[in-house]
Parts: structure tokens; sequence; C-alpha cells
């Protein structure tokens, strides 16, 4: 059954657009600008938006953009990929404090319109499925922002046997938490579950933009770019998208060819 699912996507299959830049800042830019465009041309769009350290330089340059009155957000609506599981939306390590302080607050976006599983749903199944439904209303996600983990996981799909096409709970991978364990005081104190959208529910996204920084990502890239789809490296199934983006810098896209864009 799985292998059917691949062969049918394998031939579906167009190639990525793949952006390689020079270094983290002209890849903040660069993808700030694509955002930044995307809104200009529909003010209205619904952004799917990611955390992690990646996306840290496109918050950034988005803030500088609108404060210089280039784009305004002010009626864009936002759903995150993830949220840890379980957690406050007090606590700062929080998907949603990360959001808060990084984006939504500097770019002016309503708590309305900012949408984000809770983490500390006492019903996790009701809250995933109340999710899909919030993004349906919206009209779907215009364009969905992505990082990438170390292993091939986008949201907090995990590499696996098998991947699920909605939003749900997951149980986070030990290299996943190793990974994001530098943002706690200790590895013990990262969440062990997580609520993220499913490859699915992403895969619906209308344009998909994939950011990837350093060295220590460019198998993953390799591999999701390059490799088989496979569910062992859930961002490969982004070659079944007809619309999807990669931007690294060049540590991060250093086994693909290609020249720097400027
Ligand atoms: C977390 C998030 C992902 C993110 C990944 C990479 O696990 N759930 O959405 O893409 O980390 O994070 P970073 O950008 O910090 O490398």
């Amino acid at each position: 059954m799985k292998n059917l699912l691949l062969e049918f996507l394998c031939g579906r299959v167009i190639p990525i657009k793949i952006v390689i830049l020079r270094d983290y800042e002209s890849l903040s830019r660069q993808a700030a600008m694509l955002v930044a465009k995307t809104v200009r041309s529909n003010p209205a769009a619904v952004l799917g938006l990611a955390t992690g350290s990646t996306p840290l330089g496109l918050y950034r340059d988005l803030t500088e953009m609108v404060q210089q009155g280039f784009v305004k957000f002010g009626r864009v609506t936002t759903f995150n990929l993830d949220e840890y599981y379980p957690i406050t939306r007090e606590n700062p390590q929080s998907y949603y404090q990360f959001m808060q302080r990084h984006f939504w607050e500097p770019a002016g976006i309503s708590a309305a319109r900012a949408h984000s599983l809770k983490g500390d749903s006492d019903d996790a199944a009701e809250e995933c499925l109340h999710y899909e439904q919030r993004i349906r209303q919206a009209g779907g996600i215009d364009l969905q922002v992505l990082g990438i983990g170390i292993n091939g996981h986008i949201g907090f799909n995990e590499p696996g046997e098998r991947l699920q096409a909605e939003t749900h709970l997951v149980s986070l991978s030990g290299e996943t938490i190793a990974a994001n364990s530098r943002f706690f005081e200790k590895a013990a104190d990262v969440p062990g579950m997580a609520l993220t959208m499913g490859v699915g529910t992403i895969m619906k996204a209308r344009r998909i933009l994939l950011l990837a920084s350093g060295g220590h990502k460019a198998a993953a890239i390799r591999e999701t770019v390059r490799g088989p789809l496979t569910t062992a490296v859930p961002a490969s199934l982004l070659q079944a998208h007809p619309r999807v983006t990669v931007m690294v810098d060049r540590e991060a896209g250093r086994y693909l060819a290609g020249r720097c864009a400027p």
C-alpha cells in the first residue's frame, strides 16, 4: 500500500525550485522578500508559519519592512505549524510565546488572526480536528513557511514507517529532543510530545517555502530535493507538491550543484 502511494506520488514529481544564497543574511532577506511580495499582492493572505532558529532572520526582516511601510500584516491570517505538548501558552519556551515575541506583535498581527495549536488543551485530538477546521474555514493556506529538522522532519512530522496526513499528536524522537534542548535549561525539560500539522495539511498549502541554514542541514536538504520520496525523510514528500521553493545558504546547499544567487 505504502509503495503504491509513493509510486503514485513519484509520477507527479515536479522539480523543486532551489535558491542557494551566500549566507544566512541573504537567505533571510530573500525569504522576507518572497513573503512580503505575497502579502503585498494579497493583503488578506493566509500564511502558515514556522518556529525554530532558522526563520528568526525572516521575521526580523519582515518586521523591518513593516516599520518602513513596505508591507502590512494587519489583514493576514496565520497558522502555526506546531506546538509542544503539554505546554502552557505562558511558558517562555512555548512556540506561542516565540511567535508573539518574534513576529505577531512586532508585525502587528492581532491575536484573533494569529492561530496556533493549544499545547495545554485537555483533548489533543479535538484540538487537532478543530485546527484543521479553522484552516479550511480560512480558505486554506496560501504560503507555508517551513524549516527542516536534521532528520528531515517538517513541523514535527518525524521520520518513520508511516506519516499522518492531518494535524495530530506526535511523540518526539530522541534526535529532535536533543536538537531542541538548546532552547531549554536541560534536555529533560523538553516536552516529549507535540501537536503538529500533518504532511497532508502542509501539502495542501498553495505554495511552500522551505528554509535551511548551516552545514548540519546539508544532508537533510540533499535527501529532500534529490533523494527518493520516503517517509524516512518526511520533507522528501514535498517533491510531489507543484509549487515548492527551497531556499538555503551555501552551507546547507553544499551537496546541491548550482551557483549562489546574489
Ligand atoms: C523544530 C520545529 C521545526 C523546525 C525545526 C528546525 O523541531 N518543530 O518546525 O523546522 O525545529 O529548527 P531550527 O530552525 O532551529 O534548526
